[in-house]
This record gives structure tokens, sequence and C-alpha cells, in this order.
């Protein structure tokens, strides 16, 4: 059975054309730098993100982790949103594997970090201190909401980092979703990151893959712990050359997704039983709970919804988290509208 699936953007499938792409990649040995297809990925990456230079890495985790470990050494501290994926969903990897230590402090409702507690939690020098090194964003921030953050409040943060002497990252995984929410160029909203990590493989469709960019000097040094990490890949350009794909065809069609995502929220917003949340979506993430008479579980209701043909994502025994993507269509959002429905009535 072929299910309408809402769990997440991560679960796309790759197109026809990405299939062909693949099947016909031209590679080489990508250790040796020798592969023409992730070159080129690697090239357009750098470009539409504005730095000097990319390295294709297998998962956005492994991304954010090369990022931390450039710029950390052991002991520095690591400035995160407490609902970032960094602190919450990446496996600790930033203590495990560097012997970093994460400062979380409070995302604010529309994502961001308050500037005055980032400011708050920079150490001042001392010897008893750990070294404040780095600020981590997330654009979309996922937990929030799916919710973009503004270049203008990029530029507060990265100027603040600056004057302390932190470097600020961006995790990117939907940076094209909230460049596209905004209308604004991807390369202006991360233009003041010194590094951003970005994923091919949720709204942009390829089956595998994220990019890594910033400086030649930070990517060459990414390159080197990549390897160390196991990530050094062979004829990878069978994958990178869907990547391609995601960057030229499927950036400037996540509008789409995002008035899918408004369609859906406001077709379940008539459903009874459903509380959706007041200002979702902001992109392509519906966050609902059940109403507080509602005597069943998210669980139940996602049972009752999977015999219906659909997958959701819940968040909890009372929230769901709904993601559309390019597998979902217009018929897809009414059938998930009208499947909440049968699911509660
Ligand atoms: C905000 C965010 N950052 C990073 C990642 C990590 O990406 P990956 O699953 O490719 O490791 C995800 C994955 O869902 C994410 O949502």
């Amino acid at each position: 059975m072929e299910y309408i699936d809402l769990r997440s953007d991560t679960v796309t499938k790759p197109t026809s054309e990405m299939h062909e792409a693949m099947a016909e990649a031209e590679v080489g040995d990508d250790v040796y730098g020798d592969d023409p297809t992730v070159n080129r990925l690697q090239e357009i990456a750098a470009e539409m993100m504005g730095k000097e230079d990319a390295l294709f890495v297998p998962s956005g985790t492994m991304g954010n982790l090369l990022a931390l470990l450039v710029h950390c050494q052991r002991g520095d501290e690591v400035i995160v949103g407490n609902q970032s994926h960094i602190y919450l969903n990446e496996a600790g990897g930033m203590s495990a594997l560097g012997g970093m230590q994460a400062y979380p402090i409070q995302n604010q409702p529309d994502g961001t970090l308050a500037l005055e507690d980032v400011r708050a939690s920079i150490r001042s020098e001392d010897v008893h201190h750990p070294i404040t090194r780095l600020v981590c964003l997330e654009n979309t921030q996922n937990i929030c909401g799916g919710v973009p953050l503004t270049l203008a409040y990029t530029r507060q943060v990265a100027e603040l980092a600056h004057q302390n002497n932190l470097l600020l990252h961006i995790d990117g995984a939907r940076i094209f979703n909230a460049a596209v929410a905004q209308n604004v160029s991807v390369k202006d909203l991360v233009g003041p990151a010194d590094s951003v990590m970005f994923c091919l493989s949720k709204g942009l469709v390829a089956p595998i893959g994220s990019l890594l960019v910033g400086t030649r000097k930070f990517i060459a040094r990414a390159r080197h712990l990549r390897k160390m990490l196991g990530g050094g890949m062979r004829q990878v350009g069978v994958i990178a050359a869907a990547g391609i794909i995601s960057l030229e065809r499927m950036v400037n069609r996540l509008g789409d997704d995002h008035i899918r995502a408004k369609k859906l929220a406001d077709g379940l917003r008539q459903v009874k039983g459903l509380v959706v949340d007041k200002d979702s979506p902001y992109t392509n993430m519906v966050y609902l709970n059940l109403a507080d008479d509602v005597t069943i579980n998210t669980k139940q209701v996602s049972e009752e919804i999977r015999k219906l043909g659909l997958l959701v994502d819940a968040e909890n025994a009372r929230r769901f988290r709904l993601v559309t993507h390019y597998w979902i269509d217009d018929t897809a959002v009414e059938r998930t509208i009208s499947a909440f429905g049968e699911a509660l009535n």
C-alpha cells in the first residue's frame, strides 16, 4: 500500500529524473577529489550560499558535528537553543566526540534565542570558566513550528558573536524553506554566518546528503575530520547527481509545500477535536494538538489514520507534527483532512 506520508520531509523518495541522473552520473574516487559530480555539487552549493567552499557529507548530523569540531576545541562551550536539533537530536555528538559542552538557552516561541540570553551566556575570561566559542542557530527552527529566522535577526546574532570573538554556525537543514518563505535570497540569509549546514535529503527530495559551507580553510579541516569520522565516500557522484537536481530544480517549488501546509492547517482547523497552533504553519510544518475533550491519544488517532492510508508523526500523547513535501499533492491534503475527521468523530 502506498501511504500518504506526512511524518517528515525526510521521507521524500527521489524523482524519476533523480533516478536517471544517478544512473548516468560521472563518478570518481571522491576521497582523492576525483568525483566530477561531487565537485560540481560542491561548487554549486558554495556559490548559492555565497561561501568560499563546500563539503558533501552523508547527513545533516555529520555536517553539524564537523562544524562544531572545526570551530571548537575540547572543553569549549557552545551556545545552542534548548529546542535545537544539535542539542536534542544529535546523540550528544558534540560532547561524546568533541569534548565540548553545550550551553542551552531557551528558544523563544518564534524560534530565536533572545539576544540578552546569548549575551548573558558568554563566559567571562576566568581560569575557572570554559571558553565560549560558538553560537548555533537553527533555521527554520523545527520544534518551534518550522519557523524561519529573519536576516535582520541573524545579523544581530552574528554581530554579537563576532564582537565577543565567537563564531556563528547555522543548522540550516531547511534553510531554503526559510529563504523561500521570506522571499529573500539564501545567500543573503546566511551571509552573516561563519558556517552553514544544509540538507538535500529533506524538502529538496534527494535520497541522501547534506552540505557544509564556509571558508576554504574551514572546509579543508572539515574534509580531514570527515575522513576521521568515516564519512569519506568514494564514487559518491551517484548520490551527488540527485543533489544537483535538488539545488537546480527543487528550491523554487518549496513555496508549493508551504501553500499546501497552509491549506492543510486551514482544513484541520475545521475538524472537531483538533487545535492547530495559532500561527501554524510558517513553512512546511503544521503543528497541532488534540483538544482537551478528546479522550483518545495521538497513538490511537495515528493507528486509525494509518488504516485510512496515512502516516503521521505524534510528538507526544497530545501533539502532532505534519510535514508537507514534494509527494504531498492537493488530493493528499484533502484526504488528510477527511482522515482526521473520520478518526476523531
Ligand atoms: C533541524 C535539523 N537539523 C539537522 C538534522 C539532521 O539531519 P540528518 O537526519 O540528515 O542527520 C535534522 C533532521 O531531521 C533537522 O531537522
